[in-house]
């Protein structure tokens, strides 16, 4: 009885032991941060709008989001035009409850997931 609690606190101790041992990882991560101060979570996936977002606003969005009496809001055709819907693009195109495309909801998962990296990557443009 008496050792199995020994190694009980033995093993705790190692284990915090480790976690102290991540912390430079964290700052390493902090100093990757954006001007907006986010950092991509995902730093491997090279998802950006010039190479990705765009053929996808363009073949599925943009005859809504478009520009002057466009039913949608804002104009997805430019960069600086989409940039501030990229925090209701979880909520309204990437998760499964997706309502966008209108009509024509949701879209594929295998780019929803490449949007998700868009997202999660602080939207970068190229
Ligand atoms: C058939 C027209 C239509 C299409 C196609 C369409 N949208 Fe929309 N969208 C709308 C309308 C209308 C609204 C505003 C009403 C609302 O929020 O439901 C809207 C709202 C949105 C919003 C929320 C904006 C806000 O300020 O809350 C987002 C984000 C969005 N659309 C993204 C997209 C994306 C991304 C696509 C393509 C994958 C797309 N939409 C395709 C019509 C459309």
């Amino acid at each position: 009885m008496r050792r199995t609690a020994f190694a009980l606190i033995t093993s705790t101790i190692i284990l915090f032991g480790c976690g102290e041992n991540m912390a430079p990882e964290t700052d390493t991560q902090q100093n990757n941060q954006d001007q907006s101060g986010c950092s991509p979570m995902y730093p491997e996936m090279d998802v950006t709008y010039d190479k990705f977002v765009k053929g996808v606003v363009t073949k599925y969005c943009i005859s809504c989001h478009y520009q002057g009496n466009s039913p949608g809001p804002g104009n997805f055709a430019t960069y600086s035009g989409i940039k501030p819907y990229v925090d209701f693009f979880e909520a309204r195109v990437i998760s499964n409850q997706a309502d966008m495309p209108q009509g024509n909801a949701p879209l594929p998962k295998s780019i929803r997931d490449s949007l998700n990296f868009w997202v999660q990557n602080c939207a970068p443009e190229n």
